[in-house]
């Protein structure tokens, strides 16, 4: 079953609620996304396998740790999930970028693919698809789709807000991947927008409302 991990430091949720005021310039929200996918990015990584390694400090030779295993791969699903990228880096500079892109169709609200590119032996790497809005979640069981179709078995998911229907549809389609969120929020209206929320994401990164 997949684990939903709220990650709520006093520091996101104040820069998140920041996020969600319809003041709050393109500048100021396109900022506030990075620090908080680095703030996030650093918990996500918490439990990373570590491997001793031998170095020699200016004193002495000595066994310590690093990371193990394979770089990660962060995989954004455009357009939005390209405003955490630059952030994540930050604490994971040396990952491979893939991208899925998606969008959902105004009508039906069902996930479109237009564009999928992801890092070679996906299938030895930790994946984390990266998507500030989970809605309906018809959007990241797609993305999660995607890279389980190239091969990909160790994937999380990290969102900013979600909605329970959205966490509900990805821990019933995709059990085995844990979710990691900052805020969830009441429900969904409608027109399938998360309440109270920050509104379209992807206007809001980009200056397209
Ligand atoms: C938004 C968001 C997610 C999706 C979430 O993207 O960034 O990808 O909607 O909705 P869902 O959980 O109901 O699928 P959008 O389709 O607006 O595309 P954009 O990022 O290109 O603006
Ligand atoms: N996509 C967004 O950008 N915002 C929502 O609230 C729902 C889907």
């Amino acid at each position: 079953m997949s684990k939903v991990h709220l990650i709520d430091h006093p520091m996101i949720q104040h820069k998140l609620t920041l996020m969600r005021d319809k003041n709050t310039s393109t500048k100021d929200f396109r900022e506030l996304l990075n620090e908080i996918s680095m703030l996030m990015t650093y918990e996500i990584t918490r439990e990373f396998p570590l491997k001793d390694v031998e170095i020699e400090t200016p004193i002495c030779k000595s066994v310590q740790k690093m990371i193990a295993g394979k770089k990660v791969s962060i995989i954004p699903v455009l357009r939005a999930g390209l405003g955490m990228v630059e952030g994540m880096l930050k604490i994971i500079p040396s990952a491979k970028i893939g991208h899925i892109g998606l969008y959902r169709d105004p009508k039906t609200f069902e996930p479109v693919e237009y564009y999928c590119k992801v890092p070679n032996k996906i299938e030895n790497r930790p994946v984390i698809i990266v998507d500030p809005m989970l809605a309906t979640g018809g959007s990241a069981n797609a993305a999660i789709q995607f890279i389980k179709d190239r091969g990909g078995n160790n994937i999380k998911l990290m969102n900013l807000i979600a909605a329970p229907e959205g966490i509900e549809a990805v821990t019933k389609a995709h059990p085995d991947v844990d979710i990691y969120v900052a805020g969830i929020d009441e429900k969904l209206n409608d027109h399938m927008y998360i309440v109270p929320g920050l509104g379209d994401a992807g206007d809001r990164i980009f200056g397209t409302l």
